[in-house]
Parts: structure tokens; C-alpha cells; sequence
């Protein structure tokens, strides 16, 4: 079963201490809403947690193995992986180039034909096809983000982080994020979305994580965070509903 362990992580930069202490576990294909007001700390845990950068203190353990210390390449392969709250791609890359790219590079014995299939699936279950052999540049905002979670389809990692999916999105493709990640979720994968939109994170989420300047405030279901005093205190009673 799918076991992320995160204890007692600390993040200085400089002398801003921008996490205290951050702990909680995931067991099984969990559906986890993060939020946080803005500067909570919510994509330096995420960087941490994905190798980007590495805690002042504390460990992270996935399925057993610590990856506190590890690279971003050696945490995709552990099983863990994230898109950006600014997305990235290789803009002079095809979208199936894209796709293919990450996957190739983590060498499981897939052959070539295997992947490209995988990639046209994807990109089918995104309605991208038509889009495969544009350059990622060309894409617009809400379609870079499709090629993001394209790319960790093709990746299939246990714990998937996805950072700020909605933020300015359009309608239509909203619908298809959140098939996506009902569909990733039943086939069993632990995922972590952090948003500012209230709505779809009740929605989606089976558990709520609260970050608070540094501070895991709130941990449990959404109906009880959402009446917890320390949480309507730091942010659903403020006016801080904005997108990143
Ligand atoms: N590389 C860095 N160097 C210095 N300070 C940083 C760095 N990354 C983040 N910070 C600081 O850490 C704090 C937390 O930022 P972070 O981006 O993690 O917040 P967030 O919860 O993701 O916010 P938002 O909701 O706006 O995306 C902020 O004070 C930010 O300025
Ligand atoms: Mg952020």
C-alpha cells in the first residue's frame, strides 16, 4: 500500500522561516485538498517533497524509502510526482515529444512503441490528439497544464501533488482535470491538490491539510476543518480567496 510519511519538516530561507514542524502521513489512494492563504508555505512543501529542494530539517519517507536527500529524477522513480504552479515543458518540444521525453528518461523497459502508444492514450484521455505534433509554446495556459498531468500519466506515479490545477482555466478543460484526477485516483493513487478555489477543493478532497504560515493547523475531513475555529481564524474568515 502507498505510505508517505512526512516528519517534523523545517524550511529557512535566510531568515525566513517558512516551515515549523509540517507532519502528516498518507496511506492508500487518498484525495487530499492543501490550502493555505498565499505564502503559507504550500510549493515550498511540495518542492521538498519532490526533491526540488531539500528541508533545513525533518524526513520524508515514501513506501519506505527516504527521499528528503534524493533529486527530482530519483523521487519521479520512488514514485512520487507533482506539476508546477507555473507550468513547464519543453517549449520547443513537440506535445508528444513532451510526453515521451520524461518517460523515456526514467528507462523502465518500456520500448519506444509501448510509449508512444501510452502517449496517444493520454493524449486521448486529455482530447489533445489533435494538438500532438504542436509546440508546446504554442499551447495556451489551460493546455499547458493538460500536457503537465499528460506527463505524469505517462510517468504513473503513487503519490501525485498538483499544484494550483485550476488556476485559470477555462470551463471545458476544468471537466477534463477533474475526470483526470477521479480517474487516477481509482486506480488507486494517493493524490494532493493544492488550490484557492474553495469549491472544487470541497468537492474533490476526502481530507483537508490546512497550512498556516509555516503551521499544519488543521488534518481531517473537510466538514470538520471548514468549523474548526484556528482554521476560519487564519483563512476561511479572511477575504483571501484570490488565485495564484
Ligand atoms: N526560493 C525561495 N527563496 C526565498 N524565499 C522563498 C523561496 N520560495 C518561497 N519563499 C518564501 O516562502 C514563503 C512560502 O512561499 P510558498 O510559495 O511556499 O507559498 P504558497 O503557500 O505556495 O503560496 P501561494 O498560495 O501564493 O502559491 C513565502 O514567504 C515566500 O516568499
Ligand atoms: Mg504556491
Amino acid at each position: 500500500m502507498i505510505h508517505l510519511t512526512v516528519r517534523n519538516l523545517h524550511k529557512h530561507f535566510g531568515g525566513n522561516h517558512v516551515l515549523k514542524g509540517v507532519g502528516f502521513e498518507v496511506k492508500g489512494a487518498e484525495l487530499i485538498g492543501l490550502i493555505g492563504p498565499n505564502g503559507a508555505g504550500k510549493t515550498t512543501l511540495t518542492n521538498i517533497l519532490d526533491g526540488a529542494i531539500k528541508p533545513t530539517s525533518g524526513t520524508v519517507y515514501l513506501n519506505g524509502e527516504r527521499i528528503d536527500q534524493l533529486e527530482p529524477y530519483e523521487v519521479a522513480r520512488a514514485g512520487l510526482g507533482r506539476t508546477f504552479q507555473v507550468t513547464r515543458s519543453f517549449r520547443r518540444m513537440t506535445v508528444l515529444e513532451n510526453l515521451q521525453v520524461p518517460a523515456l528518461a526514467m528507462d523502465r523497459g518500456e520500448s519506444r512503441a509501448e510509449m508512444r502508444d501510452k502517449a496517444h492514450d493520454v493524449l486521448e484521455f486529455l482530447t489533445m490528439e489533435h494538438l500532438r505534433n504542436e509546440f508546446a509554446q504554442a499551447l495556451s495556459g489551460g493546455q499547458q497544464k493538460l500536457l503537465e498531468l499528460g506527463r505524469l500519466l505517462m510517468l504513473d506515479p503513487d503519490v501525485i501533488i498538483l499544484d494550483e490545477p485550476f488556476a485559470g482555466v477555462h470551463p471545458k478543460l476544468m471537466e477534463i482535470i477533474y475526470a483526470y484526477i477521479r480517474r487516477v485516483n481509482e486506480a488507486g493513487k494517493a493524490i494532493i491538490i493544492i488550490s484557492h478555489q474553495m469549491d472544487s477543493i470541497f468537492s474533490l478532497s476526502e481530507r483537508l491539510l490546512v497550512l498556516n504560515f509555516g503551521d499544519l493547523i488543521a488534518d481531517g475531513p473537510p466538514e470538520a476543518v471548514k468549523r474548526d475555529p484556528a482554521v476560519i481564524e487564519a483563512y476561511l474568515g479572511s477575504d483571501e480567496e484570490e488565485e495564484a
